[in-house]
Order: C-alpha cells, then sequence, then structure tokens
C-alpha cells in the first residue's frame, strides 16, 4: 500500500524518484540527440514525435511502477495507465519541446508532476487535484527544476524566486508558444500587441521551460493557449513555488488549463488586460 505522500518522508521519496526518472529520460534525449531519429507525425505536420519521446516514456512508467504499482500515469504518448482512478497520478511529458529537438536545437526538456486526486472526485477527472510535486529537467544544460507542494522552487538544490520587474515597459521579456492547429491562430492577435507595445516576446519552444524561466526570474511573463495538462503540471508549481502566479485567461488560480497564463505576479493584471485573455475562451471553436 502506497505510504502517505503528502508527509515529509513519503513526498522526498517521491520527489527522488521524479529527479531519478527525470535524470534518466534526460540521459536518454542526451544519447539520442546526435542520432538520426525515426520521426511521425501526430495531429498535424509539424505535431511531431520520435523514438525518443515513447523510450522516455517508457523509462519513467518503468521507473514509477516499480516504486509505485498502485499509482496512475497519464503521460502524453501513451494517455493514461497504472492504476485507473488511484488516489495518486503522476503527470509525464517524457519530452516537452519535441520540434526542437528533432532538429537538435537545444532548447527541451523532459516533465514530471505528481498529483494526489481528492476523495469525492471521478477518476479520470482532471479537475481539483492537488499537485504535490513537479520536477523539470534540461539535460542540455544539466539544469533541474524542483518544488513541492511545502517547498521552495529550487534549481540545482539552490532557491529561485520570480522576477521583481514591476511593469511590462519596465520592459519586462515575455515568451509564450503556439498550438500545431495552423487553424487556431487565435494568439497572433495577442501576439501582436505585445509587439506592437514594443515588450521583447520570445518562443522557445518547450512549455515547460517557459514555466521553469518565468519561476527563476528569466523570464517575467509567460503565456499560451491550448496546452495539455502534462506541458504545465510541473512548471506550474515550480512557479507558484517560486512566488509567482499562474491563472487562466480570467485571471483564475488555474495551473492545468489549456490556457496559462504565468507571470511574476507583479505585472499578471496588466499582462491579461493586455491578452485581454477573458475574450479567449477555453477551446478552439
Ligand atoms: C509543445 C511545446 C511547445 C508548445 C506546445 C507544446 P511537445 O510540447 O511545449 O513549446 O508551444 O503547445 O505542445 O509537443 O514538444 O511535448
Ligand atoms: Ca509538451
Ligand atoms: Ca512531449
Amino acid at each position: 500500500m502506497t505510504p502517505d505522500l503528502t508527509a515529509p518522508e513519503g513526498l522526498q521519496a517521491a520527489l527522488d524518484l521524479a529527479v531519478k526518472a527525470a535524470r534518466e529520460a534526460g540521459r536518454i534525449q542526451q544519447e539520442y540527440v546526435n542520432r538520426p531519429h525515426t520521426i511521425q507525425t501526430k495531429s498535424s505536420f509539424s505535431d511531431l514525435v520520435t523514438e525518443v519521446d515513447g523510450l522516455c516514456e517508457a523509462a519513467i512508467r518503468a521507473l514509477i511502477a516499480e516504486q509505485y504499482p498502485d499509482h496512475a500515469v497519464l503521460g502524453e504518448e501513451e494517455g493514461e495507465g497504472g492504476q485507473a482512478g488511484a488516489e495518486y497520478r503522476w503527470v509525464v511529458d517524457p519530452l516537452d519541446g519535441t520540434v526542437n529537438y528533432a532538429h537538435g536545437f537545444p532548447f527541451y526538456c523532459v516533465s514530471i508532476a505528481l498529483e494526489r486526486r481528492g476523495a469525492a472526485e471521478p477518476a479520470g477527472a482532471d479537475t481539483g487535484a492537488e499537485r504535490l510535486l513537479g520536477v523539470v529537467y534540461d539535460a542540455t544544460r544539466d539544469e533541474l527544476f524542483t518544488a513541492t507542494h511545502s517547498g521552495a522552487a529550487l534549481l540545482n538544490g539552490r532557491p529561485v524566486r520570480v522576477s521583481d520587474t514591476p511593469t511590462l515597459r519596465a520592459p519586462a521579456l515575455l515568451s509564450t508558444g503556439f498550438p500545431y492547429d495552423p487553424g487556431d491562430s487565435r494568439n497572433l492577435g495577442l501576439l501582436g500587441r505585445l509587439l506592437a507595445m514594443g515588450v521583447p516576446v520570445r518562443r522557445p519552444g518547450a512549455a515547460a521551460l517557459d514555466l521553469c524561466y518565468v519561476a527563476c526570474g528569466r523570464l517575467d511573463g509567460y503565456w499560451e493557449l491550448g496546452l495539455k495538462p502534462w506541458d504545465s503540471a510541473a512548471g506550474a508549481l515550480i512557479v507558484r513555488q517560486a512566488g509567482g502566479r499562474v491563472t487562466d485567461a480570467q485571471g483564475e488560480e488555474r495551473p492545468d488549463g489549456p490556457v496559462i497564463v504565468a507571470s511574476n505576479g507583479h505585472l499578471h493584471p496588466e499582462l491579461l488586460q493586455v491578452l485581454d485573455a477573458g475574450q479567449v475562451g477555453e477551446a478552439h471553436p
């Protein structure tokens, strides 16, 4: 039977496992990065998956199953697995930034989160779960971002904090991302507004790292429409534990929705206002 992972000892054991699994996935990524890849497309011509995505997810699942056979796992490549409806669920993006990875562009990572579902919550539901820990590992820089729900956000073991940039024109440095569906152009207008104001905006290409960069102050804010739970599960907790905010389009604290607005907190109201994100809605029509 699973120990109580909300208690300090249990939580530390789960965090140690997440770090071990993330480092193993990162090791696989670096072992294969300069080899030719088997590349397939998923939802569109630009939505790529390589053999390394699958290898990483299999390795992470095997390590979780060994230590916590009664847990559920939601992974991008294999979907829901493990014990359906279990109290604890791991949320895994085995390789975030696959398009970058497939091109040898060194901005990608692995993202692993653990959540505890409320007793009253039906199996498979995505809302209302409490995030217990998040780990994001960038093997290209050997940078490990971690956080637990009760502790500070750490980068390679040292506490990190969000920036104190007060306004967009300070100036802030922002990032964003775009969905694979070429028909979903909602973000172009939002991006245009910020660029027209002269605010520097980047598109690095790995959502989990965008969030961690907000957490450690390299970015002041980040937004994206159309994310999946595995993109933001770990990074959103890391931002929150670093003192930042992660909300939906309406400014509600909601770290797992498809619309994510993350910031250092200071410029959050201004960012939401400029994005006018409430107009965007949740789903792409
Ligand atoms: C993608 C990346 C990208 C973001 C996309 C994600 P993947 O994840 O995080 O930066 O813009 O929305 O789907 O497919 O590389 O795991
Ligand atoms: Ca992803
Ligand atoms: Ca992925």
